[in-house]
């Protein structure tokens, strides 16, 4: 496996990456109400949890999402025209859905190139692992942002794009951040490039609070370590005991909020910081949005931001949709 690396030692600086991440908790630790980023979950034992999370029976996205891809993975290579096709995937995760795709398009007889764009280089080697090799198929991985990947693939690339952001990760943003992101993707995509995006539809409220507050508590174990990881990186006291996991949605956002609530009034010290944070009693702190779709949300996201519906696949419960769009640009 030939693995692209989109930054040398010196750009790539972990203490850069650390001042950041102190940053961000300071800002969010000053803000009413208190947040912390989502995007700070995702240390190698957060990963793991949040893996734990979508093998669990009452998290239904990720087994959704999967058997659909096994559906519909002989009609969506329908869309694309000639022979060779350049297969990019945002965050792919354990590549399990990764391989439903390609695996489409080699039973259709195309050539495949597959660019899974991750910041993680232990992702891609787990990735690598799960994709079964095939004559037809290359893969180049590429360790980096996902807009620097994607400016490094269009370099190489000379066959219509087929990217994929699965995994409802779009439900992460707000609804300002996905239409900004979208239109950030449609900046580097070719007219006729097509894009692949899971969405987490709207649905009975019982069924989304239990996905967010699963019975073996991965998700509480998955919030709290984040404070766990604010103690081991930046020096901080978080007891975790003192802090009650909180998920619930919210129909007037459309969004499922994740929240640690300080079960009694206390002080947290972060030595990096080199400072205090009160909590007040059941004082709330703000971890993550988690938005669910109507169609009618993806119609006019899609148009907002330059591309055109092609279809959208859902499951029989309507449980989640992928919707495959076509970037317009005259
Ligand atoms: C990564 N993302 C799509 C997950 C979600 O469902 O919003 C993250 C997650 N948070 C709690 N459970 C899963």
């Amino acid at each position: 496996m030939n693995i692209s690396r989109l930054w040398d030692e010196a750009q790539w600086d972990a203490e850069a990456q650390k001042d950041q991440f102190a940053i961000d908790v300071l800002t969010g630790l000053c803000s009413s109400p208190k947040q912390l980023s989502s995007k700070y979950f995702y240390d190698d034992h957060g990963s793991e949890l949040f893996q734990k999370i979508t093998q669990h029976e009452d998290y239904y996205p990720t087994r959704t999402e999967f058997q659909l891809l096994d559906e519909v993975k002989q009609q969506l290579t329908m869309h694309v025209e000639g022979v060779e096709v350049d297969i990019v995937e945002l965050g792919a995760g354990d590549g399990h859905k990764s391989q439903l795709i390609l695996q489409g398009f080699l039973e259709k007889g195309k050539k495949v190139n597959f660019y899974p764009i991750d910041i993680s280089e232990k992702a891609m080697e787990l990735l690598n692992e799960q994709i079964d090799s095939h004559p037809r198929l290359q893969i180049h991985p590429v360790v980096g942002e996902y807009f620097d990947g994607l400016k490094f693939v269009r370099k190489q690339s000379k066959n219509p794009i087929f990217l994929l952001f699965l995994g409802s990760n779009i439900g992460n943003f707000d609804r300002t951040q996905n239409q900004g992101f979208l239109r950030r993707l449609w900046k580097h995509l070719d007219h006729n490039d097509q894009v692949l995006i899971g969405f987490d539809m709207k649905k009975d409220v019982a069924v989304l609070n239990r996905a967010y507050n699963d019975s073996a508590g991965y998700t509480r174990s998955f919030n709290k370590n984040l404070l766990a990881r604010i103690n081991r990186e930046l020096g901080a006291n978080f007891d975790l005991d003192a802090f009650q996991h909180f998920g619930s949605y919210n129909p007037i956002l459309g969004a499922m909020e994740s929240y640690l609530l300080s079960t009694s009034a206390q002080k947290v010290y972060i030595k990096d910081l080199e400072r205090s944070f009160y909590f007040a009693e059941y004082e709330p702190l703000h971890l993550e949005y988690s938005f669910k779709f109507l169609k009618s949300d993806i119609d006019f996201l899609s148009k907002q931001t330059g591309f055109e519906v092609v279809e959208h696949f859902s499951d029989s419960k309507g449980y989640f949709v992928d919707s495959l769009w076509q970037v317009q640009k005259s």
